[in-house]
């Protein structure tokens, strides 16, 4: 796979053929801190926050990062000090994002479903904005924030209902029919009920289209829908409508194919923003993080069977889902480059055929107690990982320079059950 394109992941091959991130040797952090475990670059996070800070200059913006997409305190608080805001969508979210310093005015509040205690605390907090997805969420954020004498601010998120490709169907959300977002054909009415209710304030509108997105014109096209939709709301008196959200979704580079050409989506839609007069919002999550980090793994052995060849190593699914859950393509490298490639499956440790994170794959020759990196694994990888097969979760490493911390300690075993009551208390109702 080129090299070049993994500029700026952070992390680089020497002339004798070892990959390392930044100033840190990943056979040293092994060592330290044992296999798997996730190593993120903090200059590639960096880079890609600066990149597209840049990138939106040249209109009043809002760098909201989702955080579902790596959502570790220490990633948190590098982005809190660059200037970020963060896109939340569970109280467990904005737990988090407060602990990590980010003040509740940084905070903008997306999700299909909010419980009314999370609006509650919301509410209290003094976040930016909820980004509210229907009429039944609408009602019921007004009847709390009568009860608790304030008005709510609101974006109103769309469904653009846009024709957006994405590797896996499960991470399009923008089309007719999605769950996510009020109709567009409904987005008018639930605009003037917002208007007729006391307690929301009706501050902007907001899609989110889809994750993994390659294409500007979706984004394009969704714009437009919602700047005619503000037209269409201010003619309803709508007055306090200031921000527009296009959410996240920017495509990141997982083999040799082009990233998300921000040139071009900026070149596309920031004179129109511009010319609305309003204040962009984006909530990429992805783009910031997905090529910074790696899965550090060590092969435990190799094994033939049915004339087909496998590298099993002590990483599993349930430490990386995305091959197994969206089929997704993730690069395997040996840290310590190898002359000799082969085709084969690589796989974890976990009872089930699909636990892999290749398949049929040209990979380095690598032999049992070799390391090796799944790449682009900076989003959605620790995230989205689990106990399954009672496997402690991984240790997280964050890189800075030449100095590396763990900034998630290795699960051990009391771990997986300090949950569980040794002696049941037993209910009657
Ligand atoms: N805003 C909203 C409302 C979202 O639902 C999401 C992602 C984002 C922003 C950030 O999207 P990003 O910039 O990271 O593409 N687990 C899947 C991705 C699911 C994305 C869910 N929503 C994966 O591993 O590919």
């Amino acid at each position: 796979m080129g090299q070049s394109v993994l500029t700026r992941s952070g992390f680089t091959r020497t002339a004798s053929g070892e990959l390392r991130c930044e100033g840190v040797s990943l056979e040293a952090i092994a060592q330290a801190v044992g296999t798997p475990t996730y190593v993120y670059s903090s200059r590639a996070i960096r880079d890609q926050y600066d990149a597209l800070d840049q990138t939106l200059s040249p209109v009043p913006h809002r760098l909201h990062y989702s955080m579902k997409a790596n959502s570790n305190l220490a990633v948190l608080r590098l982005l809190q000090q660059r200037g970020a805001g963060v896109d939340i969508v569970s109280g467990g979210e904005m737990y988090r994002a407060r602990q990590a310093g980010f003040s509740a005015d940084s905070l903008v509040f997306s999700g299909v479903g909010k419980s009314p205690q999370e609006l509650r605390e919301a509410l209290r907090a003094g976040i930016l904005l909820f980004n509210v997805e229907s009429l039944f969420e609408l009602e019921q954020l007004n009847e709390i924030a009568s009860e608790m004498m304030v008005r709510a601010p609101v974006a109103l998120r769309v469904n653009p209902e846009v024709q957006v490709d994405t590797p896996h169907h499960y991470t399009r959300t923008g089309e007719r029919g999605s769950k996510f977002g009020i109709p567009i054909d409904e987005a008018l009415d639930a605009a003037r009920r917002a208007l007729q209710m006391p307690n929301i304030a009706l501050r902007g509108l907001d899609m989110h289209i889809g994750s993994q997105v390659f294409q500007l014109e979706p984004y394009r096209d969704g714009l437009v829908r919602l700047l005619e939709l503000y037209d269409e709301m201010r003619a309803l008196g709508a007055t306090e409508i200031r921000y527009l959200d296009i959410g996240g979704g920017f495509a990141v580079s997982y083999d040799d194919e082009q990233p998300m050409d921000l040139d071009a989506l900026a070149a596309a839609l920031l004179p129109k923003i511009r010319e609305s007069g309003l204040s962009l919002i984006v909530e990429p999550g992805r783009y910031i993080v997905g090529n910074a980090g790696v899965l550090l793994a060590r092969v435990m052995h190799r094994k033939k069977a049915g004339g087909k060849e496998y590298i099993i190593t002590d990483a599993g699914m349930n430490d990386l889902v995305r091959p197994s859950h969206y089929d997704a393509y993730h690069a395997v490298e040996a840290v310590h480059a190898r002359d000799t490639r082969s085709i084969v499956d690589v796989v974890g440790p976990v009872c089930e055929s699909g636990d892999f994170f290749a398949l049929d794959r040209e990979v380095d020759d690598v032999a049992g107690g070799d390391l090796i990196v799944v790449r682009t694994t900076g989003a959605y990888g620790y995230v989205m990982s689990f106990n399954y097969n009672s496997r402690p979760r991984v240790a997280e490493v964050l890189v800075d320079g030449d100095r590396f911390a763990v900034v998630t300690r290795r699960e051990n075993y009391e771990d997986l059950v300090r949950l569980e009551p040794q002696q049941l208390e037993w209910r009657t109702d």
